[in-house]
């Protein structure tokens, strides 16, 4: 274990600044002194999302080879550059906590540290790329723009580039299914095909019940999660709706339907079961997603081996110029 418990003993006042920082809402820096569940936490958080960004590249990057067309191509290239981006981001950001990117790798690799459920599921065709950036980036948005508040300031700093990036990836997706839509009839029914696969899952992406989640209360009282799970969700699908109308696809629930007195979509109850079983490892994509990262890591080796050489060399040179000086 790389995290240290706590940075050092809390002397007298450091805890109470540390809840003060919280109470006033300003952030809590890598200097500060924090206790010693809030840094695992925040590298548990941190950790779980940037292999996210990291295996989320895998779905869509299948079909970067296949796009069809230059233009599709090169917004496509682009956007799965930008969830590298991403967990490069928050690998240095997991850093600043004193966790060590080489052992989040090797947790990642050998299942010790979970990712977004929602990777495992696969692409079938040109459309689920579309509907990945309506869906499951317009619900990572909804999930990550509140974090740009949060308690910690690196995470906090990090997401709002990332939330940027994630808006052009949900209009990438939204502007590729209104030109399917506007297509043949196969094209609209591939569209409706994805929607219907993703819609689903899309919503599992905010977690488990309120009632069930483990982690709210403390995350909330620590503000490193400003909403609960339900929340997020229903704010997701009051945003969804619309947009689906106005792209003329179903979504896939009978029971979506306005609710005037509560001021929002009511909707079906969802299959907790398969959010569980995909979590632990059971989803139609799951072993393949990590044999992929862990072959990746490996091939990388060299490259890694090649740096670590040549910083040493560095330091060495610099070290023998400051003795001679
Ligand atoms: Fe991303
Ligand atoms: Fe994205």
């Amino acid at each position: 274990m790389t995290v240290p418990d706590t940075q050092a003993p809390p002397a007298d006042g450091v805890e109470a600044h540390f809840e003060r920082t919280i109470e006033r809402d300003q952030r809590v820096e890598p200097r500060d002194w924090m206790p010693g569940r809030y840094r695992t936490t925040m590298v548990r958080q941190i950790a779980q999302h940037a292999h996210s960004e990291i295996i989320g590249m895998q779905p869509e990057g299948a079909w970067i080879t296949r796009a069809p067309s230059l233009r599709r191509k090169a917004i496509l290239l682009a956007k799965v550059q930008d969830e590298a981006g991403h967990g490069l981001y928050l690998y240095s950001a997991a850093e600043t906590l004193g966790a060590d990117r080489a052992d989040l790798t090797r947790r990642l690799i050998s299942g010790r540290q979970k990712y977004s459920s929602i990777f495992n599921y696969p692409t079938t065709t040109f459309a689920d790329v579309g509907v990945i950036g309506w869906l499951v980036d317009g619900a990572a948005i909804c999930n990550q723009v509140p974090l740009c508040r949060s308690s910690y300031g690196p995470y906090a700093r990090a997401m709002v580039r990332i939330c940027k990036e994630e808006s052009f990836h949900q209009r990438q997706g939204y502007e590729m299914l209104m030109c399917l839509m506007r297509g043949t009839p196969a094209q609209r029914e591939m569209v409706q095909d994805a929607v219907d696969r993703w819609w689903w899952p899309s919503l599992m992406m905010f977690g488990p019940p309120d009632a069930d989640s483990t982690h709210t209360a403390q995350s909330m009282a620590w503000k490193i999660k400003r909403h609960t799970n339900d929340e997020l969700r229903q704010r997701f699908v009051d945003m969804t709706v619309p947009q689906a109308r106005a792209l003329g696809v179903t979504l896939p629930d009978p029971d979506l339907r306005w609710n005037e007195e509560r001021g929002h979509h009511d909707f079906g109850e969802i299959d907790w079961s398969e959010l569980k079983r995909v979590i632990s490892g059971d989803g139609p994509c799951n072993a393949e997603r990590i044999e992929v990262r862990r072959a990746a890591h490996e091939d990388g080796a060299w490259v890694r081996e090649a740096a670590a050489a040549h910083a040493a060399k560095q330091a060495d040179t610099a070290g023998r110029e400051g003795m001679e000086a």
